[in-house]
Parts: C-alpha cells; structure tokens; sequence
C-alpha cells in the first residue's frame, strides 16, 4: 500500500541519504504557488512540445539510417561511423589475463579480467573519481593520472608471488569512450571531446601515443594492445555471454551503438585490402546524429539553451536530447522559466536551483519513482538541495515533466536503435541489443519505453527486438577484445591488418 504521510519527518533515498521532509499545501498555507489551472496549461504545453508520435518516430529512424550509410561510405561525415578494427566474433575460446582502464565520463576504473574462455571470466578492479578540474586540464596530465592509478593498482595487485618481472609485460586494453579515428586497433586520434570534457591538446591527437608516453613515464609494464570504445567493449563482451547480441548501446552520462558490419559495406575503407567479407565492428558514434544542420530532431527551445550554453555548441544533437548528462538540465531550464514567468516558487528565494547542471538526472528518476502519495521524495529533493518548498500541485507537476523528459528520451533511443536493425535486416528473425549505462540501468522504466517506442515504430515486430543488460564493456570487453587482438598478433596479422 502507498503510504500518504502529512507533517515533517525523514525520508531514506536509494543512496541511503536522509531527507527532511515538510509538507505544505494549498488549504494549509492558504499560499498557492500557482493555481491547477495555470499548472495544467504550462504541462500541456510541454506535453505537446515533448511527445514524439509514432509517425515522426518513423520519419526521424529513416534520416537516421541515411545519415548511418553516409557515414559507411565517406570520412568526416556528421554521424561517423568508425571502424575500428575489432574484427568479428570472440570465439569463446579467448584465454589469459588482462588489464582495462576505463578512462568514462563520470570515473576512471583499472580492472584486471581474467578471460576463461566459455563465456566465463572474473574480474578486480577499482574505481577513481575524476574531478571537474582534471576534465578540463592539459590532455598528457590527465593520461598521466590514468598512468598513475594504473600503477597503484598494479602494485597493489601485482605484489609477492605475483609480482610482474621485466621483460613480461601485461596486455592492457584501453577504454576511452570518446570519438576517435582510428586507422589501427592500438591507435586512435580524438575527432572531439564529449560529456562537458575539455581538456586541451588532445583533439586531433592519437590518444594512444600519448598514453603511451604517460605509460613510459610512470615505467609501467604494460603494452597497450587495443584503444576501444565503451559501446564495442559492450558489443563484444554481450556477444561473448549471450551469441545472439547483434547491437550494443550506452545510455549513460553520453549515448552511442556500435554493431557488427560486413567490410563489404564499408566503402570508405574498400583500398585497404581488407577481406570483404570479414565483418568489423563500428563505432557508429550516433550521438553526433543531426548536430550542425539540426534538421530532423525536435528539439524544444530548452534543449536549444542547453546546446548554446555546453563547451560544444552544434555538436552531440542527438546525445543532448537524451543523455544523463543532459535530462536533468533540461527539467531545470523549464523550472527557471516557469519561475521566471511567476508561476512557481511565488515568493520564496530560489537562487539554487539557477546554478546551471545543479539538477542530477538522479532526481528525474527518483522523482518517477516516488511511491507516495503525497510525493514526499520529490518534497525532499526540493527542500533538501534547493531549500524551496513545494505543494502538492507543483510536485505532481515536477513528476509529470520528468516523466515527459525521460519518455522522449527513451524514445529517440528507440529511433537509433531501430535505424540500425533496418539497416542491417534484423526485423524478422530478430535480435539483443546489449545495453548498459546509468540511464538504461536505473531510470525507471527506461527499457520497457525503448521496448515501446519500437513498437511504435515497426508495429508488433518490434517486439523481436529487445535490449537487456549488457556485460561490462569497457572492462570485461576491453579485456576480450586485448585477447583477439593478442591472438591475431601472435598469428603474424598484426598490426598490419
Ligand atoms: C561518446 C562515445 C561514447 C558514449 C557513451 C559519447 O559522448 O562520444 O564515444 O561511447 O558517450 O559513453
């Protein structure tokens, strides 16, 4: 039963974190904030700028695919589509020890997996909390504290017995997840930072060599065998649990696929002699999807503000309209305006809630999920880390406008997703998408309105088509795909293709 609580008392997030809750309303305060109606005018306003109809679904998944095949066929396009030589399957037979660094948008994470062939592995690591500071600073210092949490965990792991004697050298795959060219698998130049990072002289750089030299300045004994991105770790190590992941996406603080393509229908890479029927997985970077031009999304005057006011204005369109990094700016952008225009917060001193970013992500999902009547959560979150007080009207209003924000973004998800199935044939005999990231594994509901939208879409066909948690990519895929490339190494393929 839902519990309808009146007065003041304590509430527990997920998190463990205690709120303090008041609750006030009309009839109490004798002080509406804004009448129902008014309230009720401004939501469906927002509705009507927020809901995606099946048939614009449709018109946007068909923009998608040509932007996808433009991509295929020639470098430097909006959506980029990169190859990056991660060629075919795991056999499952893939065996050893290896080391993932897993450089995200929110931590940096060391692992050490052991790939036991089978499906099977097991996996160490540990987790290091990136600062706002170090994103922006000089790119070789941020890959010089990579270097320097590699080597605490090396030797903190690698001690005794196990210690590691020169000559031998760990495998170690890199997990950068940012767009990178690249023209070999241990190689990759930064075509543009993504998620709020800045840090300068890294764009247009092989990241590889730099880490390289952050490696050799720490004196690690490493080789650095594979630059990978998180979406093909996440490919590869879905596939490598469950054969039949064809696709693999990332909702989190950014958003991207990749997939499994026959080099055949690669044709900006056809001179390099590569067997045209050998498949490659792509990095398809989709979060680039209608940047510049602004053509086919429908973007609100919100998600313009957003756009102009990030570090990279035109660019990541798509990733901007759905991302964790993005939603809860938006809900923020609509809340200034609404007090602005004086319909919320009458009276009360809300210079918290104008500090650009200070609305997680987090707080749209918990205020989804707020089980109560009396929505005490989201009374926790306003009065606890805004000190605003809320009735009940607006609470229901906060809730009804997250819910619009997270649906739309689940079902641009969708758009993505079935841009690649059509692409690639996948309707009818049907397929996994692998899927991981904050956003796919704690909004509430997000998968089952990806899971709709694709109905929407294709009709009752779409239902062959369903996402489901992904293996860690970027430590267990990193680690299988470092096993690939070492096994191709030894077979003499490498590195020249
Ligand atoms: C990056 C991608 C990455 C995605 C998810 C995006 O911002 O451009 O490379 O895969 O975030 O982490």
């Amino acid at each position: 039963m839902v519990a309808s609580r009146r007065g003041s008392g304590t509430l527990t997030l997920p998190s463990g974190q205690t709120l303090a809750y008041h609750t006030r309303t009309h009839d109490e305060e004798g002080l509406p904030h804004a009448t129902k109606k008014t309230m009720a005018d401004h939501l469906r306003r927002l509705e009507s700028l927020f809901t995606l109809t099946p048939q614009r679904m449709r018109m946007i998944v068909e923009a998608f695919k040509e932007a996808l095949e433009t991509g295929l066929e020639k470098n430097d396009q909006v959506v980029p589509m990169i190859p990056t030589y991660v060629f075919g399957w795991p056999t499952s037979k893939e065996q050893g020890d290896f080391l993932a660094l897993d450089l995200g948008g929110t931590n940096l994470r060391v692992c050490l997996v052991t790939v036991q062939g089978n499906g099977q592995f097991e996996l160490t690591q540990s987790k290091y909390r990136l600062t706002e500071e170090q994103k922006q600073d000089d790119g070789q210092k941020l890959f010089d504290f990579c270097a320097e949490c590699l080597k605490t965990f090396i030797e903190s792991n690698f001690s005794g017995e196990n210690e590691v004697k020169a000559p031998a050298k760990l495998p170690l795959g890199f997990t950068f997840s940012y767009p990178c060219s690249q023209a070999k698998i241990d190689h990759g130049v930064l075509i543009r930072w993504t998620k709020g990072f800045g840090a300068p002289n890294t764009e247009g750089n092989d990241v590889a060599a730099m880490f390289r030299k952050s490696l050799e300045k720490y004196q690690l004994p490493v080789t650095l065998t594979a630059l990978i991105n998180d979406t093909t770790g996440t490919l590869l190590a879905s596939h490598y649990v469950n054969p039949k992941t064809k696709i693999a996406v990332i909702f989190g603080t950014g958003c991207n696929a990749a997939y499994m393509e026959r080099v055949e229908n690669i044709p900006k890479i056809s001179k390099l002699g590569i067997d045209p029927s050998s498949e490659m997985a792509i990095n398809c970077e989709w979060g680039a999807f209608d940047s510049f031009e602004h053509e086919h999304l429908p973007r609100t005057k919100y998600d313009t503000i957003v756009d102009e006011s990030s570090n990279k204005p035109g660019e990541q369109a798509f990733e901007k309209l759905i991302s964790g990094r993005y939603l809860g700016e938006i809900l923020r952008l609509v809340i200034c305006e609404l007090i602005d225009d004086g319909v919320l917060f009458l009276g009360q001193n809300t210079y918290k809630l104008e500090v650009a970013y200070c609305f997680d992500t987090a707080f749209l999902s918990l205020m989804e999920s707020d089980p109560t009547d009396e929505l005490l959560m989201i009374i926790g979150i306003f009065s606890h880390f805004f000190a605003v007080e809320t009735t009940l009207a607006e609470r229901q209003f906060f809730r009804a406008l997250a819910k619009l924000i997270g649906k739309r973004a689940a079902r641009l998800s969708a758009c993505g997703i079935a841009a690649i199935v059509s692409k690639m044939g996948y309707l009818d005999e049907g397929c996994l998408v692998g899927a991981d990231g904050s956003l796919y594994n704690k909004y509430p509901g997000f998968p089952d309105r990806v899971h709709e939208g694709l109905v929407d879409i294709f009709g009752d066909k779409g239902r062959n088509i369903l996402t489901c948690r992904a293996e860690d990519g970027s430590g267990v895929g990193s680690a299988i795909i470092a096993a690939m490339t070492k096994v191709r190494k030894d077979a003499g393929i490498y590195p020249d293709l």
